[in-house]
This record gives C-alpha cells, structure tokens and sequence, in this order.
C-alpha cells in the first residue's frame, strides 16, 4: 500500500524518508508560484522549476525536466520530490516513472486538490495537444505527505475547488462522511487534516482494490461526467471555472439522476444542493445549452459509444453503481430538476 505521511512537520518527514532511502541524489520539481512559497523546504536541493499553470503539463516541459534531470547527473538510483498542486505532481510523477525507466518519486501536494486527489492514486501524465492527461502512466509514488501548512497561500477559489472532491469522496464513503465533510468549510483549515486523512483514504482504498481502473476505481468519476461538460461548456463560452465547481455542480446532477433512477433519498439531494449553491453559485446555463452539453458527456472518453453516455450513481450514500447508462431524455429532465435546485 502507498505510504501516506500526514504531518504538519513536511521538513522533518521528508528528511526521514531522505535518510531512510538513502538516494544517490535528489532533484525537486516544482513551479514558479511554489517555487516561491516553499523556499524553506529543503533548501540545499536544487529545483527544477517548470512554469505554473496546466498549459506546462507537456511533453515539451516533460522534455525540459528529462533534460535538467541528465544535466545534473541523475541516476537510476537518484528521487525525485514533486512539491506542487497536481500539475506539478502529475508532471513530475510522469518525469520520474519515464527517467532510466522509472525512477522513485515522492509527491508533495501544495494544493487541495493535489492532497485529496492528483498526488494519490498513482495516475501521472500530461496533457497531449488538445486532449487532457491523454499520455501517461499508472506509477505510485514512494510516499506522499500530506500536510495543510501549505493552504495558508491558496486562494479561497483553489480551497473550494478540492473541497468538492471531498465531499464526493464523502458520497462514496458513508453517511458519516458526508455529513462530517459538509460540516466544515474549506478554509477552517486547522480543522481540516483530519478529515483530509479520511477522505484520502476513501480514495487509497478504492485505488488499492482497481489500481488501474478496471472497474469500482470509476466510481471516483461521481460527478465528472457531467462536470467535464459543465467545465469545458464554460471554458468554450469564455467562462472558465475551476474543475471542482464543475465537479460540484456535476455532482448534484449525479445525484438527481440517482434519485430518479435509482430512489436515492430526497434528503441527501436537498442538503448536496444546498451547500453547492451556497458554496459555488451555479453554472450559467439555460435548455439552449442542453445539446451542447449531451453532445459533450456522450464523448466523454469513460464512455466506450458516444450514443451510450455512462454515469456513476449512488444507491445510497456509500453504495455506488458505476457504469449506468442514462438515455438523453431522462438527462434533460434532470438538468430541469438541477437548475430548479440551482435557481437559473
Ligand atoms: N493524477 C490524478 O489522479 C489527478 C486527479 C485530479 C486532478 N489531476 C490534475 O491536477 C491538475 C490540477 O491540480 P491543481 O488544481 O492543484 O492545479 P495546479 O497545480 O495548477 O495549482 C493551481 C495553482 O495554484 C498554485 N499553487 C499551488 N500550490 C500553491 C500554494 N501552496 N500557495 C499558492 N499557490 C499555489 C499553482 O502554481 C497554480 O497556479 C490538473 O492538471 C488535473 O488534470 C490529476
Ligand atoms: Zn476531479
């Protein structure tokens, strides 16, 4: 099982695991907004820094970091210690796995998101022309730490961003969970290591069982298939938000489609949409953008036809069902119900 570090002592772990693996050298990466905040951390190894932004997550920076990698003499016995959200994390992790065939890495995740999804799971790559995380590798890392000290510079949109991937690991979890998750905001960040370790290890657990996505590892998509609409609905009206609003407001359309289907509890619709409205606001969208956003879950790449568009649902909080396919009219009536909720 991938080792987990939760800590708020990130120096003192990383010297411990440093002087346990006892490399041949080191080489952090990061990116120039991390590169800033995270000085103090290991301050005698040199960076490679890469440019912030998930428009660095490519080969042509893949290239950059193979080639600081050869100039500073790496080896096969050499880590390399990824400290960024996840594009650092999913840039630098693919680095590594590719070096000399695969070299060891530790991820250190800076951002929410990173913490309670890209630096776990051991999915790394980068994005190729148009298409998202499109080449890459499943390769775990040879720990992870966890610590919020980092949160402190994060912007509240950055927070609530990986906070909507917690309350979908709550979803997936257990009622207690859910409730537990829903109780806290995002920025009462002292409170927050806790249940950042629980829902991390929702996460660890269902990666344990499918590492490479055969099967009940989907159900991590709770949300996405019509969060991926919503954000790139959004990024082509010249709106972008954040992938987690997108995964928030693609959430409560999961679970009104899980109610419809599959006779999930009203309650655990009314408190979800509730707190995503409050939380997130809601998509700008009317039943013009119905085709446009079908047409964009019917290619999503989870769906193996285009004509089939593929959810995750929950029976009940903690039972998910993966794989379900919603024809399009039972998806326009619960985009109704979602803006009802949502109040556009
Ligand atoms: N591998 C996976 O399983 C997986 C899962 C989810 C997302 N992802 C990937 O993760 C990426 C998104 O991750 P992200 O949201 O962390 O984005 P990101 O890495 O771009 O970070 C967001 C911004 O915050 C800055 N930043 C990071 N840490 C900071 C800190 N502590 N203080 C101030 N600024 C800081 C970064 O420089 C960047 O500008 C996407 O590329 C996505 O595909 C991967
Ligand atoms: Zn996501």
């Amino acid at each position: 099982m991938q080792q987990i570090i939760y800590t708020n002592n990130v120096q003192d772990a990383l010297e411990r695991l440093l002087a346990s693996m006892r490399p041949a050298s080191v080489h952090i990466v990061t990116d120039a907004n991390v590169a800033t905040v995270t000085r103090h951390l290991l301050p005698d190894i040199p960076r490679i820094i890469i440019p912030s932004g998930d428009t660095s997550k490519t080969l042509a920076t893949a290239a950059d970091v193979w080639q600081a990698l050869v100039d500073s003499g790496a080896t096969r016995r050499s880590l390399v210690i990824n400290i960024g959200g996840g594009v650092v994390t999913d840039l630098g992790a693919f680095c590594a796995a590719t070096f000399k065939r695969g070299i060891p890495f530790i991820n250190v995740p800076t951002t929410l998101l990173g913490a309670v999804d890209a630096a776990v799971g051991g999915k790394a790559g980068v994005n190729f022309h148009s298409l998202k995380n499109e080449i890459g590798v499943f390769r775990q890392a040879e720990a992870v730490v966890i610590s919020t000290c980092f949160f402190s510079t994060l912007p509240d949109r950055e927070l609530l961003s990986g906070y909507a991937e917690m309350i979908k690991h709550g979803l997936l979890d257990s009622p207690q969970l859910f409730a537990d998750t829903l109780a806290i905001h995002p920025s009462g960040l002292s409170d927050l290591l806790p249940l950042l370790r629980r829902s991390i290890e929702v996460k660890q657990a269902i990666v344990q069982t499918d590492p490479t996505e055969q099967g009940i590892r989907r159900a991590l998509n709770l949300g996405h298939t019509a969060g991926h609409a919503f954000e790139t609905h959004a990024m082509l009206a010249g709106r972008p938000v954040p992938h987690g609003y997108a995964v928030a407001w693609g959430l409560v359309v999961s679970l009104v489609l899980s109610r419809m289907l599959l006779g999930l509890g009203s309650d655990t619709l009314q408190l979800l949409s509730h707190r995503v409205r409050d939380l997130y606001g809601a998509p700008s969208i009317s039943c013009d953008d119905y085709p446009g956003l079908l047409s964009l879950m019917s290619h999503d790449k989870k769906n193996d036809t285009p004509s089939h568009i593929n959810f995750t649902l929950l029976e009940s909080l903690g039972h998910p069902v993966t794989g379900h396919i919603v024809d399009h009219d039972s998806l326009c009536a619960a985009l109704d119900i979602f803006r009802d909720l949502m109040g556009v």
